[in-house]
């Protein structure tokens, strides 16, 4: 439904993708919107939605996080809506989010969709991470500076600004143009008519996440127990001395467990946890038998990725011998089949869904595969439709 254009993608991986930011007039020609601002209100209602309306009344900002007892007592002066991961919700989003997947998969975070009226924006700020916004209906003006020492204020406890910035951007976006803003880089985007903006994120773990989630691993697998041993002590003069040869012990302590087989375990697990909650399936999840799976197959019906699962895995690693199983991840578990089915799972990952038809791949002759959809349609990451 969505076609990116207007873009050259090695040019733009090769010069601007982590480096400078770039305005794609037209990325989507008759940009149709995945949503409307009444839907995105009525998603707010939901526990599990992550959203906030930033308002700002006669100069003072205020912020406040859903679910609403009453929306409409928080739209405002100059007031946005911002939703997290409707990219989980609505399938024309999930849609508009994966035009961008000549970025892997992996690197996405989510797709945060605002509706603002005019006058409206969250302020001139930074964000940690790289991101494309998309313009929907209506209009608005994106001002976008080069990373610098700016001066943060916090007109709100909940919101970050920045002062004084000099754009290297200033344009009006309408509907399907598309600013690229790399992080750090300041941006400020405010409304000129009521508008619909869709904001696709990238993560970009730091050292911090890294160490933390890596620790959490090895404390829950009860691994990496191995501890500092003294080489060859010596009397020393200071007894609260700590030699330069102990504290290079130390790191290398540290080193060997980015060589172990641990962190190469653990990182495909911790890259492919995309927060998506368990009940926020649109689908009724059922216990089916691999019979039935096969007999569904065989009968034509489509088997659909349901939204927010992004599988992963791992390139093989040409020195270690080769490995008997496949394995590949989402969510955070990991799934695996026989190595010799490799092709035809990594075929059955990469699209939105799949159906025996004739001609096509008659997915219900191999067993090894209807055994691993049934398992991956009874955890409700595909439904059957
Ligand atoms: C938005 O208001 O849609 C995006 C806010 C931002 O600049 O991150
Ligand atoms: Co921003």
């Amino acid at each position: 439904m969505y076609k990116l254009q207007n873009i050259d993608i090695e040019v733009f991986l090769k010069d601007y993708w982590q480096q400078k930011p770039l305005l794609i007039r037209q990325g989507f020609q008759d940009f149709q919107d995945p949503i409307d601002e009444h839907e995105l209100a009525g998603l707010t209602e939901e526990e599990s939605v992550d959203s906030r309306i930033v308002n700002n009344q006669d100069g003072i900002w205020a912020v406040e996080h859903g679910p609403y007892d009453d929306i409409n007592k928080h739209c405002l002066g100059q007031w946005s809506l911002l939703v997290q991961s409707v990219d989980h919700y609505v399938p024309d989003a999930d849609s508009l989010m994966n035009t961008f997947d000549f970025i892997p998969v992996w690197r996405m975070d989510d797709l945060m969709v605002s509706y603002s009226n005019p006058g409206a924006g969250v302020g001139p700020h930074l964000d940690q991470y790289d991101v494309f916004i998309i313009q929907g209906k209506g209009s608005r003006r994106w001002q976008v500076g080069l990373p610098s020492h700016y001066e943060t204020i916090r007109p709100h406890c909940d919101l970050s600004q920045v002062t004084g910035f000099e754009p290297i951007i200033d344009e009006v976006l309408t509907a399907g143009d598309i600013i690229y803003i790399p992080a750090n880089h300041p941006h400020n985007g405010v409304a000129l008519e009521p508008c619909m903006n869709y904001s696709v994120g990238f993560r970009a773990p730091s050292q911090q996440e890294i160490l933390s989630s890596f620790a959490d691993y090895a404390i829950d697998h009860n691994t990496l127990t191995q501890r500092y041993k003294d080489h060859g002590l010596s009397p020393r003069e200071f007894t609260g001395e700590i030699k330069q040869q102990e504290v290079v012990q130390f790191k290398a302590l540290l080193a060997q467990i980015l060589q172990s087989e641990q962190f190469d375990q653990w990182l495909p697990v911790f890259l492919s946890d995309n927060k998506k909650a368990e009940d926020e399936s649109n689908h009724q999840i059922e216990e089916f038998s691999q019979q039935a799976i096969i007999d569904m197959l065989s009968n034509g019906e489509y088997f659909h990725r349901n939204l927010g699962v992004k599988p992963i895995f791992v390139e093989p690693n040409s020195s270690i011998s080769a490995n008997a199983t496949f394995t590949f991840y989402i969510q955070g578990e990991s799934y695996s089949g026989p190595i010799e089915s490799a092709d035809l799972v990594k075929k059955f990952l990469s699209v939105p869904f799949i159906a025996e038809q004739e001609g096509e791949t008659q997915y219900s002759q191999f067993p090894e595969f209807t055994a691993l959809l049934t398992l991956l349609v009874n955890k409700g990451h595909w439904y059957i439709e």
